[in-house]
Parts: C-alpha cells; sequence; structure tokens
C-alpha cells in the first residue's frame, strides 16, 4: 500500500530543544489542517515505551541496546508509523533511526555498517520524507539539559568524547543525505527558530500536502 502521508523526524543532542519544538510543530500542522500523529522514540508503542524504560535505565552490552533501539522500532513502524501514513496521516517523531546512527553508530562506536544492517532489515527502504536536526554546540546543549532535567539516564551522564562523536555521526548522516534533512541552528532563540520551522513546514505542505496545503500557505508563521 502507498504511504500517503508524510514522515517527519526531530533529531539532535539531548537538550538541543527537540521536544520543545515538537509540540510547537504539532500544534501548527494540526492548525494547517494536517490530521497528524505524534510520536517519539524509543518508544511510541505499550511495547515500546517498556523497551524505553530498559535502554534509558539498565546497563546492558551495546549490541542489547542497539537490537532493543531496534526492536521498538520495528513494533512502531510496523503497528503505528505505517498504517498511519497509509491512512493519509502524517507523523511527527521525536528521533528515529538517525538516533540510533548518532548515539550507537557514533557515541558509542558500533560504527555506521551494523546500523545499516539493522535499519535495511527493519525499514526495506521506507524512511522519513524529511528530518530537522537540531544543531548545537556541546555545551549548550549540556548547560539548557542542567537547567530544565532532574535525573539523567544513561546517555544523558555519558561525557563530552561521547556527544561529540555522536554529533558527528549526525553530520554524516546530513552528508549522506543532504536532501532529507534540514539543518537547525538551534542555538538562536526560541522565536527564531519558529520562524525557521514554520517556513520549513510551508514548504513541506507545498510538496505534500492537498488542500491543507493551499489554506496554510496563505497563512503566516
Ligand atoms: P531535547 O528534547 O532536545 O532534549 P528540550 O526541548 O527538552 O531538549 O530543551 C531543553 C531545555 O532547553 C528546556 O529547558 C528548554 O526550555 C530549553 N530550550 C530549548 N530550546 C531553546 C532555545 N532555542 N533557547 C534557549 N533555551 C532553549
Ligand atoms: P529522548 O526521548 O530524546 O530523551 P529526552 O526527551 O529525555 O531527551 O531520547 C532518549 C535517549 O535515547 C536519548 O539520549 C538518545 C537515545 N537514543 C539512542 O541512543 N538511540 C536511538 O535509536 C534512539 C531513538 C534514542
Amino acid at each position: 500500500m502507498t504511504l500517503r502521508g508524510c514522515f517527519i523526524t526531530l533529531e539532535g543532542l539531548d537538550g538541543a530543544g527537540k521536544s520543545t519544538h515538537a509540540n510547537w510543530m504539532a500544534g501548527w500542522l494540526r492548525e494547517a489542517g494536517i490530521d497528524l500523529l505524534e510520536t517519539r522514540e524509543p518508544g511510541g508503542t505499550p511495547l515500546g515505551e517498556q523497551l524505553r524504560e530498559l535502554v534509558l535505565h539498565q546497563a546492558m552490552d551495546l549490541r542489547t541496546e542497539t537490537l532493543l533501539m531496534f526492536a521498538a522500532r520495528n513494533e512502531h513502524w510496523n503497528t503505528r508509523i505505517r498504517p498511519a501514513l497509509e491512512r493519509g496521516q502524517w507523523v511527527l517523531c521525536d528521533r528515529y533511526t538517525d538516533a540510533s546512527f548518532a548515539y550507537q553508530g557514533g557515541g558509542r562506536e558500533l560504527g555506521a555498517p551494523a546500523i545499516r544492517v539493522l535499519e535495511d532489515w527493519v525499514q526495506q527502504g521506507q524512511g522519513p520524507d524529511c528530518t530537522f536536526l537540531f544543531d548545537v554546540p556541546l555545551e549548550t546543549a549540556r548547560a539548557r539539559l542542567q537547567q530544565g532535567r532532574a535525573a539523567a539516564d544513561r546517555f544523558e551522564q555519558e561525557g563530552a568524547a561521547f556527544f561529540e562523536r555522536t554529533r558527528q555521526a549526525y553530520h554524516a548522516r546530513v552528508a549522506d543525505d543532504p536532501a532529507r534533512f534540514r539543518l537547525i541552528d538551534a542555538r538562536r532563540s526560541i522565536p527564531d527558530i519558529r520562524e525557521h520551522l514554520a517556513s520549513a513546514l510551508r514548504d513541506l505542505l507545498k510538496t505534500h500536502g492537498g488542500d491543507a496545503a493551499q489554506s496554510a500557505t496563505r497563512g503566516g508563521a
């Protein structure tokens, strides 16, 4: 069956501002008349949310961690994301497979080839239409996390070198597939970023939207 909806993912280091903007983008899209599924990874299904608890808090071997990310993703893709796209809904997902390339492949140094095997196996050539990468220097991400967070999970506890490798691996993903990515300079103020996001969303409505696109592109940010 054809995937009629548009699949959007949000990526970036912990503290970059994804969650802040995810809610705002979801509201913007709904206002524009889009029937939207807002979801996240790891998680997004009852089983996926249980796996999330494990991978965020339980020590485990790196391959186990990677397989659990993809186990949750397989469930999410097959039971929620793909059916939604087939029905014509749009999907906005806070993190997806680029996070596995960045965190397991880069941060934890598993390397991209192993992730690519799992990506092919689970996704079979299907993936996001558009990915917003919220890019910030490590120090900015850290400072924001410290402001806004309680207990750090297994990833947030990692050191600077881990997050430098993670950020580099995200940049390698952009270099591999520049047409899919919108790189957001997330050092800027929230209103500035929103302006940029609104313009990118209007472009997406033009290329993917039907009737909703016509009315939304007439409106402002
Ligand atoms: P993420 O989901 O990427 O981990 P959050 O959206 O939770 O990040 O943001 C982390 C913290 O940084 C929050 O306290 C949020 O209010 C703040 N924040 C997000 N974006 C910005 C920004 N552009 N400028 C200043 N603070 C921001
Ligand atoms: P996230 O939901 O962004 O956490 P928060 O909103 O609390 O910042 O993601 C949780 C962590 O999971 C994050 O540190 C990145 C990590 N992660 C991976 O390591 N690999 C993956 O494939 C995914 C989807 C997330």
